[in-house]
């Protein structure tokens, strides 16, 4: 029989990844609720936002009010994503406790997400890191396109593998590997898995799969079976969005969820508040609810 871990820790993204997205703005208050509902449900990782260009991505831009606003519940972790210095100037101003560094396994995809080349990308992070270590902020880490490049197609192992060791050397605790356009199917999931192991320890592995060609899933069990015991997902299935061919969110957290209860799989999360969480943040967007879960409790409590 197959042995998959016991616990599973969810890094919920929603709050970062699934309203960056979004075309319409979303209040502060709103984003507070979304992620206070989320510390309330259990979550002990919930990324509260992002210190990047607000040209860049306007909908992160007021990311210092959320962090300030939000309930800090001990044990939970909120951390933003920091590109460079200046991401973490603002982080250290904002007193947060957790960053995460991100860079992609195509050049291609690191010049369009963040102007610069993926060696370049490593270089802005020491300074980062120095200022992390000094400030005693954790730092996670993301490699992003790792089964798939919207422009470059295909990324080869070695280029994830060498990004993602990269990353885990200069102190990054855990490696996000990000299947960002969601092209990873199953046997391609353990292939690169399998890869990146033997140079980072799974200990310290992540998944994080866009649903986009619905294979999401699939590809957890596999990472599951593979060691990975820290999945990042989104309530709702939020990111993404429905009118444009192609772009979806991020794995519900409530679809994830509710095939890990079924395996006995401990998270320590409840399934009806992130239901309740992905409900009311589709509510906020005004926007159908991706999450096949999050539909059938939608139904039942109507
Ligand atoms: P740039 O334009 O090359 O930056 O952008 P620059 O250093 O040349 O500075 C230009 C201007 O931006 C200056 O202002 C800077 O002060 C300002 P000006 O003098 O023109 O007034 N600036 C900043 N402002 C606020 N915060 C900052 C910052 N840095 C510079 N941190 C930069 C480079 C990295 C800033 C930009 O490209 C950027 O913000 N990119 C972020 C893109 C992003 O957030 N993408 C989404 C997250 S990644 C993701 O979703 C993938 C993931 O989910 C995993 C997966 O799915 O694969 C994590
Ligand atoms: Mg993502």
């Amino acid at each position: 029989m197959t042995a998959y871990p016991k616990k599973v820790r969810l890094v919920e993204v929603g709050p970062r990844d699934g309203l960056q997205n979004e075309k319409s703005t979303v209040s502060v208050d709103t984003k507070v609720a979304l992620i206070d509902k989320l510390s309330a449900a259990g979550l002990q990782s919930i990324e509260a936002g992002a210190f990047v260009s607000p040209k860049w991505v306007p909908q992160m831009a007021d990311t210092d009010k959320v962090y300030a606003a939000i309930q800090k519940k001990p044990g939970v972790s909120y951390p933003v994503l920091v590109p460079n210095a200046k991401g973490m100037e603002a982080a250290v101003a904002a007193g947060v406790k957790e960053i995460a560094v991100f860079a992609a396994a195509s050049e291609s995809f690191s010049q369009k997400n963040i102007n610069c080349s993926i060696a370049e990308s490593i270089e802005r992070f020491r300074p980062v890191m120095d200022e992390a270590k000094k400030h005693g902020i954790k730092v996670r880490g993301y490699v992003s396109c790792v089964l798939g490049c919207p422009y470059e197609g295909d990324i080869k192992h070695e280029a994830v593998v060498k990004v993602a060791k990269a990353l885990h050397s200069m102190g990054c605790y855990e490696i996000s590997l990000g299947d960002t356009i969601g092209t990873g199917t199953p046997e391609k999931t353990r292939a690169l898995l399998q890869a990146v192991k033997k140079e980072v320890p799974v200990t310290a592995l992540a998944v994080h799969f866009h649903d986009t060609y619905g294979q999401a899933l699939a590809n957890i069990l596999i990472a599951l079976e593979e060691g990975v015991s820290v999945v990042d997902s989104a309530a709702g299935g939020l990111g993404g969005c429905p009118y444009a061919k192609g772009a979806t969110g991020n794995v519900a957290t409530e679809d994830v969820l509710y095939m890990l209860n079924g395996m006995g799989i401990d998270t320590g999360v409840s399934l009806d508040k992130v239901a309740e969480a992905g409900r009311f943040i589709a509510d906020a967007l005004n926007r159908p609810l991706v999450s096949k879960v999050g539909q059938v409790y939608r139904n039942k409590t109507g």
